[in-house]
């Protein structure tokens, strides 16, 4: 029980405040039956998504992303990939020999947020970055590569390298980039580089993620992220996607296809609003997309923090924590170490709970970080509680979204999810909780396993690449 913590220094809390910190925390109480709402809500737009009649009303977009097989492992080659729109942009060369494993050459960098808003302005940057990238791997610049393009934002697609931009997610601006051909824009300021490089596909991190869980388990049907966004694909029978507006373009043979669910986006329609705190409202409303993404703003990193910011700072506010630094202000809003609380990251977070819940020597640590070296044990007791309240509920509707695919999956044997994502990687508990509620959640018959996958982005888009420049030649002849 979660409470246990506070238990540890139940003696320092006062009644009366111990009544009023359950209180103000109980919105982010939820049980079985409210995550079994959510799957309902979720398999209903799940449904709407896939159908072209109500696809524009579903908060699940469902795209069709037209990558129909995982390897086959006979791919081989040299091959570039750009991975933009997690934490770090970062260039890779991927090495792919039969039967191998990939090798992967990579460099992380960093995206200035004036990058952020103009596409041309951020291709650029991206072209010149490649280009030294390639100089420093000593490519041969006379050489013709092919490159995946790890895209992680929601993209029509129409085929492996035809996909319009829909709307920037994760706090991006690039408004001039909406219904515009991602692949095309890329192409045009490579070119302009002078690069020899030719995008062959265009996949999003969800997808790059399954083909590098599966091109070491084959039994790879989900590709989850939980990182600064969250999201989900899986493949899906094509007899049941009936929005795929060109089947010319497909392989004969293919029989399912991954789809983008854009899962973040459930109820941005307001179906979800039986979940939705005032805390979210106040998260949500400070974002720079309002209305939009409430489910991953209820979930992923880059919001994480900032909601336990907002409970704590109400928690300030009612006397309950770090009184003495609350002062006599005649507003706290006024008072330095209520905007202190506002750095708190997901990251730190991650940090708190490594706690073992009967010491607070790390959220100590992260108030010392934070500049609030006062933080009493009481403080340290309920900052830990809070945290860990606000990652459970996260992790219980991620295992929620999850239950929801493999329900649809149920006709496969054994089904492998490969994960990847900051929050699943460093987050001590997020997996373990996930894993409990999925033994509630999911069909009973469906035997399946959860894969931390890496270098998704790399080993995916470049997997992808191979197979899309394969069709073009086939094509061709
Ligand atoms: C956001 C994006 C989605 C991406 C996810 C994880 O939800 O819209 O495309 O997969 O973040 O990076």
């Amino acid at each position: 029980d979660i409470t246990s913590i506070l238990h540890t220094k139940i003696d320092l809390i006062p009644d009366d405040e111990y009544k009023e910190l359950m209180n103000i925390t109980s919105p982010f109480h939820i049980n079985v039956e409210t995550l079994i709402h959510v799957m309902q809500v979720m398999e209903n737009s799940i449904k709407m998504g896939l159908d072209p009649t109500t696809q524009h009303k579903s908060d699940l977009k469902m795209i069709p992303t037209y990558v129909t097989t995982i390897a086959t492992k006979r791919e081989e080659g040299d091959i570039l990939a750009l991975d933009l729109g997690g934490t770090n942009f970062r260039t890779l060369l991927v090495k792919i020999r039969p039967q191998h494993d990939p090798v992967v050459i990579s460099e992380a960098h960093i995206v200035p947020d004036s990058k952020k808003q103009n596409s041309q302005e951020l291709f650029r940057f991206i072209s010149d970055v490649l280009k030294l990238f390639m100089i420093r791997n000593k490519l041969d610049l006379n050489k013709k590569f092919i490159l995946g393009f790890t895209f992680s934002f929601p993209c029509q697609q129409l085929a492996l390298n035809r996909a319009n931009f829909l709307y920037p997610t994760k706090g991006w601006g690039l408004q001039d980039l909406i219904d515009h051909d991602v692949v095309e824009k890329l192409q045009e300021c490579l070119n302009e580089k002078q690069l020899n490089v030719r995008v062959t596909a265009l996949i999003n991190d969800t997808v790059g993620t399954l083909i590098a869980c599966g091109y070491k388990v084959p039994s790879c049907k989900v590709g989850i992220i939980l990182g600064t966004g969250t999201n989900a694909c899986y493949f899906e029978d094509i007899s049941k996607i009936q929005t795929i507006t060109d089947t010319t373009v497909l392989p004969l043979e293919a029989t399912q296809m991954i789809i983008n669910t854009e899962w973040g986006a459930l109820g941005d329609s307001g179906c979800l609003d039986f979940v939705v705190n005032e805390f979210d409202r106040e998260v949500d409303k400070v974002s720079n997309n309002p209305g939009k993404q409430i489910f991953e703003k209820l979930i992923a990193g880059m919001y994480m923090g900032r909601l336990a910011a907002e409970v704590l700072a109400v928690l300030m506010n009612h006397g309950i924590i770090l009184k003495a630094q609350r002062g006599h202000q005649e507003s706290y809003r006024q008072y330095s170490p209520f905007w202190v609380l506002y750095n708190l990251q997901t990251s730190h977070i991650s940090e708190i709970e490594l706690d073992t819940g009967k010491t607070f020597a790390n959220t100590r640590t992260v108030m010392n970080k934070l500049g609030l070296p006062q933080a009493s044990d009481a403080d340290c007791a309920i900052i830990s509680y809070t945290c860990r309240l606000i990652s459970r509920r996260a992790a219980m509707l991620t295992a929620a979204a999850i239950a929801v695919l493999m329900k649809r999956l149920r006709g496969s044997n054994k089904v492998c999810i490969g994960i990847d994502g900051s929050l699943y990687r460093y987050h001590p508990r997020f997996n373990m909780i996930i894993q409990r509620h999925l033994k509630t959640l999911a069909p009973v018959l469906l035997d399946y396993e959860l894969h931390i996958s890496s270098d998704g982005s790399g080993i995916g888009a470049a997997i992808v690449a191979i197979t899309a420049d394969q069709e073009r030649q086939k094509l061709k002849k």
